[in-house]
Formats: C-alpha cells, sequence, structure tokens
C-alpha cells in the first residue's frame, strides 16, 4: 500500500522476557525466597482514522493510549494459569491466547496474578485486545519466549477470533504493541509496514463513550466484513459500491491525516475536515454509524474541538476527537454534558494522550 517503511518488523525486534525466569523456577521454593513479582502493561487504544479497512490489507492511523492494565504476578508450578480480575470471562481469553502462544512453541510455564484496570469496557478503546496483549505478554515473559512484535499481536488477534468468534483485522493488537508515547502509528495492514508519526504537543486526544453497548456489534461487524470482500472481489451492487467508496477514500484520508499531522504547523483545518469526510463515510456508505454517535460528533465541532468521528468498529461505542490540551477538559466536559442533557444517555468523556504500548516494566 506504499507507506514509507521506517521500521521493518523484524527491526522492531521487542524483548518481552528475562533471562533470570527459568533459573528461578530451577529454584526450589523453600521459606525465605523472595517471590519474583513481575509487573506488565498494557494499553488501550483509540483509532484516529483508517476504520474498516484492517481486515482486508487497507491503510490505519491508531494509537495506544494513556488508559489501559496493568498486571501484577509471577510463574507459578502447575499446569493453570490464573490471571486474577474483574474482567467478565477472562478466563476465556487466558484459554485463547495460552492455545495461540502453544500453538507458537511457548513453553508451558504457568503464570498467576492479578490484573487491575482503568479502561472502561465496551467503549470501543479495545479493552478487549489489552487483556489479550497483556496475558501474551505476561505469559512469554514468564516462559523467556520472544516473539518479535508483530508476531505477538498477531497470536493476540488469533486469540480474539478464538474467544469471541469476531474475525477482528490486526488494528487493536498491533497498535497496543505498537504504542509509542506522542505518536501514532500509520500502519499498512496488507505488508505489516508501519512507522510512528508524531502528534502536536499542543493537541490532547478526547473520547467520549456514547453510553451505547455495541449490542449489535458482532453481527454487523461480521456482515460489514463480508460485504466489503464481496465487493473487493468484484460484487457491484449500489451497497457493494458504496462499501468499495468507503474503503478507498478511507485509504487515502489515511495518507492525508498523516501528511495533516506532520505538516509544519500542522494543518488542523485539513484535519477537521478529513474526521468529518471520514464520519460521513462510515455513516452513509459503510453504515456502521448510529444516531447518538453522530450527535456526538456534531457537539464536538461545536464546543470546539478541531476535528472528531466515530472510532473502531461502530454500532455504539466512542468518538474521537482532537482539542487544544490547554481546554480539552472543558471540551469533554461540554460535549458529554450537552449529550446527556439532549439524550438521558448517561455518558462518560476522556482526555487522553498518546501512550508507550504493552511491555514489562
Ligand atoms: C474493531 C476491530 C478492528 C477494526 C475496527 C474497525 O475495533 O477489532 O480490527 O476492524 O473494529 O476499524
Amino acid at each position: 500500500m506504499g507507506v514509507a517503511v521506517a521500521q521493518r518488523v523484524h527491526a522492531a525486534a521487542v524483548v518481552y522476557a528475562r533471562g533470570d525466569v527459568a533459573r528461578w523456577l530451577a529454584r526450589p521454593r523453600s521459606r525465605g525466597t523472595p517471590p519474583v513479582t513481575r509487573r506488565f502493561w498494557s494499553p488501550g487504544r483509540v483509532n484516529l482514522i483508517g476504520e474498516h479497512t484492517d481486515y482486508v490489507g487497507g491503510l490505519v492511523l491508531p494509537a495506544a493510549i494513556e488508559l489501559g492494565l496493568h498486571v501484577e504476578g509471577d510463574a507459578t508450578e502447575g499446569p493453570r494459569s490464573t490471571f486474577r480480575s474483574d474482567v467478565p470471562g477472562v478466563e476465556r481469553y487466558v484459554a485463547a491466547v495460552e492455545g495461540e502462544l502453544a500453538a507458537l512453541g511457548r513453553p508451558p510455564v504457568a503464570f498467576q496474578g492479578d490484573i487491575t484496570s482503568t479502561l472502561p469496557v465496551g467503549a470501543g478503546v479495545s479493552s478487549s485486545a489489552a487483556l489479550e496483549v497483556a496475558i501474551a505478554v505476561a505469559l512469554c515473559a514468564v516462559a523467556d519466549f520472544q516473539l518479535e512484535p508483530l508476531e505477538l499481536a498477531g497470536a493476540a488477534q488469533r486469540a480474539e477470533h478464538r474467544a469471541t468468534g469476531v474475525p477482528c483485522g490486526i488494528l487493536d493488537q498491533a497498535a497496543i504493541i505498537l504504542g509509542r508515547a506522542g505518536h501514532a502509528i500509520l500502519l499498512d495492514t496488507g505488508t505489516l509496514e508501519h512507522r510512528s508519526v508524531p502528534l502536536p504537543p499542543s493537541i490532547a486526544i478526547v473520547i467520549v463513550d456514547s453510553g451505547v453497548t455495541r449490542k449489535l456489534a458482532d453481527t454487523g461487524y461480521r456482515t460489514r466484513r463480508s460485504e466489503l470482500e464481496e465487493a473487493l472481489a468484484g460484487a457491484r451492487t449500489p451497497k457493494h459500491e458504496r462499501r468499495l467508496r468507503h474503503f478507498e477514500t478511507e485509504n487515502a484520508r489515511v495518507r492525508e491525516v498523516a501528511a495533516a499531522l506532520e505538516h509544519d504547523p500542522p494543518d488542523l483545518h485539513r484535519l477537521g475536515d478529513l474526521f468529518r469526510e471520514g464520519h460521513d463515510s462510515l455513516r452513509n456508505d459503510f453504515e456502521v454509524s448510529i444516531p447518538e454517535l453522530d450527535l456526538l460528533v456534531d457537539l464536538a465541532y461545536d464546543h470546539g474541538a478541531y476535528a472528531a468521528r466515530m472510532t473502531g468498529g461502530g454500532f455504539g461505542g466512542s468518538i474521537v476527537a482532537l482539542a487544544d490540551a490547554s481546554s480539552a477538559r472543558g471540551v469533554a466536559n461540554a460535549i458529554r454534558d450537552d449529550y446527556i442533557a439532549r439524550t438521558g444517555i448517561s455518558a462518560a468523556a476522556y482526555v487522553t494522550a498518546a501512550g508507550d504500548g504493552a511491555r514489562e516494566l
């Protein structure tokens, strides 16, 4: 897809494991042996642009955010890993990640520990991908098993398929692993080439959760994916034309948003137009928005955001907006309060920044 290659996948190899685990495991557990507590971080993500393109090789521009999951624990004897957490159904994700990593040759070293989270669930900031990656990073570390970042992302993506049955692309897991503070990631999901795009420090990321849970998200997502695949294979009904038009215009917008961010000074006006066009395309051509997300986008522009659009798979979830860092909290609160007053739906607003990706702390 022609993304300039600044970082080759293999050049970005990150070591997730430390060499002392095997020795520690070999040591008899006697009284007085201090436990080896290891800590890991796995952030959520927000997609700035490039929506519903990642399962057919398109371009995406996500960022890891400063909300996420902490995991704390250590290797344990016995066959079963335990990740204690409030997140519903965490065992399903543990089993799925273990299965995917075993298929890649991870030695069966179990982990026992706790997960704590600042990530809202069901808000479209990839709490499930953050969980899969957190589990994967911890399991690799305690088994002294090393994977390159996008291999680990691929395993976590397949774990999502296994755990939920949703045929997602690699956007979420890749963003969570490749995240870099102050930067978005321009990723070609066809070739997996990627590079960091600096975000202007004067801009904050605002996320407003519509409070509409993504009830039809799984079936809607699956249907849209099939329709786009059919369109790319040559189907030409009016519906397929719309799906294809979204894909083609969205890829062009990703490139243009990256260019507007990298422009000196950043072209905020252009960013505003591109986000608006992206949202309209998701509403009219891809048909994954809902009235509540449309309203939030309008309110974001009304209350002074530079740019706003729905983010993630749609059918509920959140919008992402870019606002001046010095007034972002006020903008976020104003959008949220206005939305609550008009709809009666309780919503939440977050001000965050692009953060570093998943890692051992
Ligand atoms: C969800 C999926 C991603 C991606 C987005 C839409 O977040 O998990 O893989 O397809 O929807 O861009």
